[in-house]
């Protein structure tokens, strides 16, 4: 018998979608990620996640930005090895075991409560990796991280959630808590009328499970819109999953359809990584 997460809310169920679309692309003939320990985790959790309806455009997205996201850890923890690595909303994520930072590096994932007991049950523990339950949106949540030492956080999937009035809030609580650092994320751009009515009625319960727990703020279209928000944060890198080499190892289809999207500027940022650097706490 698996964990019990029969009393996560549908927004903390968003974690298990996220989790099993790592575990189809580990599973892969051509893993993008290919993270077999998802598997792994899927198998100790009591759930329906085949019952999701994870498309093949969901598992190659899914798995693509989170090793882009990886990818930048790896680079900032490689030139700081004494950073402190923060995952907001990182779900059942174990971005420390596929990125194996400096043993010097510390590692902190903030979720809801709920979400981080289930982590703590089926996550290894070391001394370096850190589980902060705590609500994203309350501003408590950083009291318990360093705010001396180099800082990189990363949100893989979570800012849909957050209305623009917390996502201002989160991004001024990093900015007054952490010296210096950086902050990178996935987001989709603004997000259009008919997007919204697409993903609706998309057949797949999976897209009416996540679409029901987005917060209804649209998002920003231009990357700078967040200095603006803070003067402390820099856009270093705007890029789209649309440009990354990965895309090659994407069924034929869905590399075409993604390929095309990255000459359409408006297409192209529905799948953004967003960098921005800092110099905070002040
Ligand atoms: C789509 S999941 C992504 C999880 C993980 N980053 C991953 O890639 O698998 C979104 C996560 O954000 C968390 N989350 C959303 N809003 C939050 C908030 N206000 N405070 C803490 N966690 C939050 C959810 O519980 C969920 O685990």
């Amino acid at each position: 018998m698996g964990i019990d997460v029969s009393g996560f809310t549908p927004l903390e169920e968003t974690a298990l979608l996220t989790l099993y679309a790592r575990a189809l692309d580990g599973r892969s003939r051509r893993p993008i990620l290919g993270d077999t320990r998802a598997a792994e985790v899927v198998a100790g959790i009591d759930y329906d996640f085949a019952g999701l309806g994870v498309v093949t455009s969901v598992v190659c997205q899914e798995a693509l930005r989170t090793k882009m996201l990886d990818d930048r850890v790896r680079a900032f923890t490689a030139g700081h090895p004494d950073a402190v690595v923060v995952d907001l909303g990182a779900g059942l994520d174990d971005g420390r075991c596929r990125v194996k930072p400096p043993a010097s590096t510390d590692w902190y994932s903030i979720d809801f409560p709920a979400v981080i007991a289930v982590r703590d049950a089926v996550l290894p523990r070391s001394a370096q990796a850190h589980s902060v339950a705590a609500t994203l949106t309350d501003g408590k949540w950083a009291e318990t991280i360093p705010t001396e030492r180099p800082v990189l956080l990363i949100a893989n999937g979570l800012l849909a959630f957050l209305s623009e009035t917390e996502t201002i809030a989160l991004f001024k609580r990093v900015t007054g808590h952490f010296q210096s650092g950086e902050l990178a994320f996935n987001d989709y751009g603004r997000i259009g009328r008919a997007s919204r009515i697409a993903v609706k009625i998309a057949p797949q319960r999976m897209f009416k499970a996540v679409s029901s727990q987005w917060s209804g703020y649209a998002g920003f279209k231009d990357a700078h819109q967040p200095e603006v928000w803070d003067p402390r944060m820099k856009l270093v890198e705007e890029t789209s999953l649309a440009f990354a080499p990965e895309v090659e190892l994407f069924p034929t289809w869905l590399r075409l359809a993604t390929r095309l999207s990255g000459r359409i500027p408006v297409m192209a940022r529905k799948a953004r990584i967003l960098r921005y650097s800092f110099q905070g706490g002040f």
